[in-house]
């Protein structure tokens, strides 16, 4: 045998030599949850290590973060029931919870990345992404109000919007009318391929946002489809979105390539809430090893084509990190 791969194997050093794609605190955005109140901190049950917090208690955590190296943060709403209507009114509220949460942390945090949720679900009394009428969620209507809730979320301080509805056109009638205000620096992440997937039970037990009726497959992808997603990408691309994501990741590690090698924006990966749960409960079981298994998961959307993973691993891993060095 002249060809011997083991070779490049034999060491702990001559691995790392050779390794050829590696995770860092850079790469990561952590999904935050904000709820009202003061003083409070409520665990997600079906997400181990993850709470919703009031804003108070928010800033120490995103605190503790900025010091363990995490730059990026997406900030998501828990609302009461009596807040929300048809309409997402509340999504534009000045005074409400989640705007006065982004500014309270850009003021108190001006250097890092805050990314903001453009979606109606957290605040719509139908639990859709979008507007409901007779029993259909209706596109172009919707785009107004994404248009409003982005605006708004500039205006309170928003680095990143992130557009994760799936509504058609979104991209472009968004950054339409922030450019029209002034707000050429805010970038989009948009939710690119967003597939219609049973791994965002837990997140819609954190925001209490599930669907009231029907399920969300008028507009979120079928998980069977690949080709769907370069359609999707070409048009977001071309409505000028500054990133493409992929959500959720470990189920779609073949649509993170697909998108990697056919587009030249970066492209990141929503490690989604029902994967950091299986982790999560297998681990409690001791049925596997949390860390090596966390390692492993985002290493693999890493070397999948992911330059930006949003994870609820972000502070265990920056731990981690820290930890070590
Ligand atoms: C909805 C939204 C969802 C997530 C982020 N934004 C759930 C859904 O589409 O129903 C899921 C995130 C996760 O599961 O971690 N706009």
């Amino acid at each position: 045998m002249l060809i011997r791969p083991r070779r490049n194997r034999k060491s702990e050093a001559i691995r790392n030599m050779v390794q050829e794609n590696v995770v860092t605190v850079n790469d990561l955005i952590f999904p935050i949850f904000i709820t009202e109140g003061n003083n409070k901190k409520i665990p997600v049950a079906s997400m181990p290590g993850i709470s919703r917090f009031s804003l108070d208690l928010l800033l120490e955590e995103i605190n503790e973060c900025i010091a363990l190296g995490i730059q990026g943060f997406c900030l998501f709403p828990q609302y009461s029931e009596e807040k929300k209507d048809k309409f997402a009114t509340e999504s534009v509220n000045d005074e409400g919870l989640y705007l006065s949460a982004i500014r309270k942390i850009k003021a108190d945090f001006p250097q890092i990345c805050l990314m903001t949720d453009v979606a109606m679900d957290p605040y719509s009394s139908d639990g859709h992404d979008g507007l409901v009428e007779n029993g259909k969620i209706v596109n172009d209507k919707t785009l107004e109000i994404l248009a409003k809730m982005a605006l708004a979320q500039c205006r309170a301080g928003a680095d990143i919007l992130g557009p994760s509805d799936m509504m058609d056109g979104r991209v472009g009638y968004i950054r339409e009318a922030i450019d029209n205000e002034g707000f050429t620096d805010v970038s989009i992440m948009s939710y690119t391929a967003k597939y219609a997937s049973a791994f965002y039970g837990p997140f819609r037990d954190a925001l209490d946002s599930a669907p009231k009726f029907g399920d969300k497959k008028t507009y979120q992808m079928n998980p069977a489809n690949s080709r769907e997603a370069i359609i999707e990408a070409e048009l977001d691309a071309s409505e000028g979105a500054d990133f493409l994501m992929v959500k959720p990741a470990l189920p779609y590690l073949d649509i993170i390539r697909l998108l990697k090698d056919n587009f030249q924006q970066p492209i990141a990966a929503y490690n989604v809430s029902g994967e950091y749960a299986m982790i999560k409960a297998a681990a409690q079981n001791g049925w596997l090893d949390g860390t090596k298994a966390m390692n492993e998961a985002l290493l693999s959307i890493k070397r999948a084509g992911a330059d930006i993973i949003l994870t609820y691993f972000a502070k265990e891993f920056a731990l981690q990190v820290k930890s070590n060095s």
